[in-house]
């Protein structure tokens, strides 16, 4: 009888957002960046990721990967960068995404890239390599990023000139920004480089870094000092760990939120 009367479990909480896509830009044939509305309740950290993703087909599980949100903490929309995987479980479906379509996106941000993981220093270098741009872009948009350090660069490698995505908005479009923009114009120096074109800046960002070009072109002390600069790195495994035993030659430390240093690292997530 018990049984009859027992009150039905209350409904569990969606695990998910569901929301509004309001914008989409392709790049090029393997990149593309959206942008879906905020919810009132989502707080993040400038640089932390998020899991994105589309219901799954035939009423089957919702396929999620985790991207980095693309727009800083106090940002009205949401914007994701993404790759374009021909087969991918994900990016094959969400390529296709128009404004109105609605996208999943998980509950809880997280990540290291955040200023809270490292402690003071006077230069910020922001390396990332393809889609490992997008954390750059959400914490070169906040204004503590300005208020910690007296010089921020952003340096992206890709393979071709095209794949340069926001290169205009780094190059110029930033410094229209109501918020930082003349922060931006005065601290800010995009770097870019380019590794199968010819380009002004060309080759791998670890190599400039080793022969001294890197710092010769942004006119700074040849060297990353402990005592001035501070990292963080995004992109293939590949150049964060080349990249990461790069600044522990120069004697930086690696930092997490528990413990704050020299440098951070995160995987450009891929769809
Ligand atoms: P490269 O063309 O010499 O491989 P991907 O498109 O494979 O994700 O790579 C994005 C960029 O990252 C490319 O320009 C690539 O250069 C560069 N890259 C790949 N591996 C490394 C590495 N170990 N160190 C520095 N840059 C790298």
């Amino acid at each position: 009888m018990t049984d009859a009367l027992a009150a039905p479990p209350p409904p569990r909480p969606a695990a998910h957002h569901e929301l509004s896509v309001l914008w989409v830009r392709h790049w090029t044939d393997q990149l593309f960046s959206f942008a879906v509305e905020r919810p009132e309740d989502f707080r993040f950290r400038s640089g932390e990721f998020v899991m994105i993703g589309l219901p799954g087909e035939d009423g089957g599980k919702p396929i999620l990967r985790a991207y980095s949100v693309a727009s800083p903490g106090w940002a009205e929309e949401l914007e994701f960068f993404s790759i374009k995987v021909p087969d991918g479980p994900l990016t094959s479906r969400l390529q296709k995404i128009q404004p109105g379509d609605r996208v999943l996106m998980g509950k809880k941000p997280t990540g290291t890239l955040v200023l809270d993981a490292l402690t003071g220093g006077e230069r910020l270098h922001l390396i990332g390599t393809g889609t490992g741009l997008a954390p750059w872009l959400s914490v070169a948009r906040d204004p503590e990023t300005y208020a910690r350090f007296g010089r921020v660069i952003v340096s992206h490698t890709v393979r071709q000139v095209a794949d340069l995505a926001y290169r205009e908005f780094f190059a110029g479009g930033i410094h229209e920004d109501p918020l930082i923009g003349d922060e931006a114009r005065a601290q800010l120096t995009y770097y870019p480089t380019v590794t199968r074109e010819a380009f002004p800046t060309p080759g791998r960002i670890t190599d400039r870094i080793r022969s001294g070009d890197y710092f010769r072109d942004l006119g700074l002390p040849e060297g990353f000092d402990p005592a001035q600069d501070r990292v963080m790195l995004c992109g293939s495994m590949a150049m964060i760990k080349d990249t990461a035993a790069l600044l522990d030659g120069f004697g930086l430390k690696e930092g997490s939120n528990a413990e704050p240093a020299d440098y951070v690292l995160e995987r450009a997530f891929v769809g």
